[in-house]
């Protein structure tokens, strides 16, 4: 089987709010995929839904593996092992450099050997094409190498998917575009990447399979060919 998400009649809501209402959908491994819709139309809580960071009211999700609403607690950061989030605001460490920004993550899932570890981050680092900056603090990054420092750090697990909640928001429209080639590139080689934005420009550059929430529904737009 291929399917790395499979979400079926997902529903979740804030406060006795409805947010999503009866949501299915399902992204196979390797694929590259926008999450487009609104402002406030529940994009970040489906997100957080996937990551076991928001309740499900009904339905489920089953994600690399791992199977939600019932997930045991001491399972979650195996299964946060297993799913790559990026941030609008990156959510660097901006008091430590880079090293100490990537060895917390491994440390805080279970990696011990420092050899492996350093090894570890410098592959990642020339996934990202940010070769030579273990030292540096991410205050002497450009707001694109501190986004690709995050994706690094998405990537240090090994993820099966990668969750990136509107990551180009922060960042210019040229820097916007390399952010995404590189989403792309990353899904080629098989880690899935769910992307929410809502930057028509980089979708129009950079065309992918579309899914939109709206009024509390998923609809799969396909691949959207712009004339
Ligand atoms: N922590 C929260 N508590 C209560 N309501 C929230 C919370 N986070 C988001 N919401 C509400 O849930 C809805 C969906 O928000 P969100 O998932 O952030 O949308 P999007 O990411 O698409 O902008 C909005 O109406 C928002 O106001
Ligand atoms: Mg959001």
């Amino acid at each position: 089987m291929n399917e790395i998400l499979k979400v079926q009649d997902l529903s979740v809501s804030h406060d006795g709010m409805n947010i999503l209402n009866g949501v299915s959908f399902s992204l196979n491994k390797g694929e590259f995929s926008y999450l487009i819709g609104k402002t406030g139309s529940g994009k970040s809580t489906m997100m957080r839904s996937f990551y076991a960071d928001h309740d499900i009211d009904s339905g489920s999700v089953e994600i690399c593996g791992f199977h939600l609403p019932g997930l045991l607690q001491r399972d979650i950061p195996q299964l946060r092992r297993k799913v790559g989030i990026v941030f609008q605001d990156f959510q660097l460490l901006f008091d430590r450099n880079v090293f100490s920004n990537l060895s917390f993550v491994l440390e805080a899932t279970g990696w011990k050997d420092q050899t492996l570890m350093k090894s570890r981050m410098l592959e990642v680092l020339e996934l990202v094409n940010l070769p030579h900056i273990l030292d540096k603090s991410p205050h002497q990054l450009s707001g694109g190498e501190q986004q690709r420092l995050a994706i690094a750090r998405a990537l240090l697990n090994h993820p099966e998917i990668i969750l990136a909640d509107e990551p180009t928001g922060n960042l210019d429209p040229d820097t916007s575009l390399e952010i995404i080639q590189l989403f792309m590139d990353i899904a080629s080689k098989g880690t899935s990447v769910l992307l929410a934005t809502h930057d028509y420009y980089i979708i129009e550059k950079h065309p992918a399979r579309l899914f939109k929430v709206e009024e509390g529904q998923l609809f799969d737009l396909g691949q959207i060919l712009f004339e």
